[in-house]
């Protein structure tokens, strides 16, 4: 894909890009800046990261879209930036703007039914299945790593953040328990937040999510083993 990157500010730490070079989109809570610009009617998100984490994320979120699992799509990385001064800055990792996409957080910005919380976290462990069945493990599996698309009545869900992901042959039940756990501790802490926000519907109870997960993940377990 040929995008024209090259008059976007990199001289400049991202932080500090102009207001009509970047697009506000809602974002989900993360360590990094990351940043939307818009070129030629096709948006992309911009990440700031070092480069070793860059490169890595980059060939990670290449190897996962091939094997056809719901992720951003890579576009590039930006190397070798230095600041006016002539000071290194970090790399920039591109990825194309998952379009209709919403983070967990502006998905409960109004009032969201019961069902709601549910359907998230079943699209939530048919997304680590399909990485469980490629041999990833993703090792910080939570709703801020995610996006969701809403699919009909129900979500779908795209890793965001591959940051800490692995790439084996395949994955044993141990890695699989692992990644299981950090999602289930991850989401319950991500869902106590909602819950003290007063966000989360009054029948959820947030720690429910390593039962929710292991239960979605069985039946989805069993779901793509019949796609597949
Ligand atoms: N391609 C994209 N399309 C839409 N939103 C995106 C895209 N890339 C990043 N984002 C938004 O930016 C947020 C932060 O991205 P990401 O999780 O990769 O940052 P991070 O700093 O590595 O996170 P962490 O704190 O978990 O390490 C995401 O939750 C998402 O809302
Ligand atoms: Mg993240």
């Amino acid at each position: 894909m040929e995008v024209d990157i090259a008059f976007l500010p990199w001289t400049t730490a991202l932080q500090a890009w102009p207001e009509n070079t970047v697009v506000a989109l809602p974002r989900g809570i993360c360590r990094h800046t990351v940043r939307f610009v818009r070129i030629n009617a096709t948006v992309y998100a911009i990440k700031e990261i070092e480069q070793h984490y860059a490169d890595r994320e980059y060939a990670l979120l290449f190897d996962l879209q091939r094997a056809g699992v719901p992720t951003v799509a890579p576009v590039a990385v930006v190397s070798s930036r230095l600041d006016d001064n002539g000071e290194p800055l970090p790399a920039a990792l591109i990825t194309q703007h998952l379009e209709f996409s919403l983070p967990y957080r502006a998905l409960f910005s109004s009032a969201v039914r019961p069902e709601t919380t549910t359907r998230l976290l079943d699209a939530l462990a048919v997304l680590l299945v399909r990485l469980h069945l490629i041999g990833f493990s993703w090792n910080d599996c939570s709703l801020s790593n995610t996006l969701f698309r809403r699919d009909a009545g129900a979500f779908a869900a795209y890793l965001v953040d591959a940051e800490t992901g692995e790439m084996h042959h395949r994955l044993s039940p141990g890695q699989r328990e692992y990644d299981l756990e950090t999602a289930s501790m991850n989401v319950a802490g991500e869902l106590m937040d909602l819950a003290a926000a007063g966000r989360l519907p009054d029948s959820i109870d947030p720690v429910m999510p390593s039962n929710s997960i292991q239960a979605s993940r069985s039946s989805a377990r069993k779901a793509c083993h019949d796609w597949l």
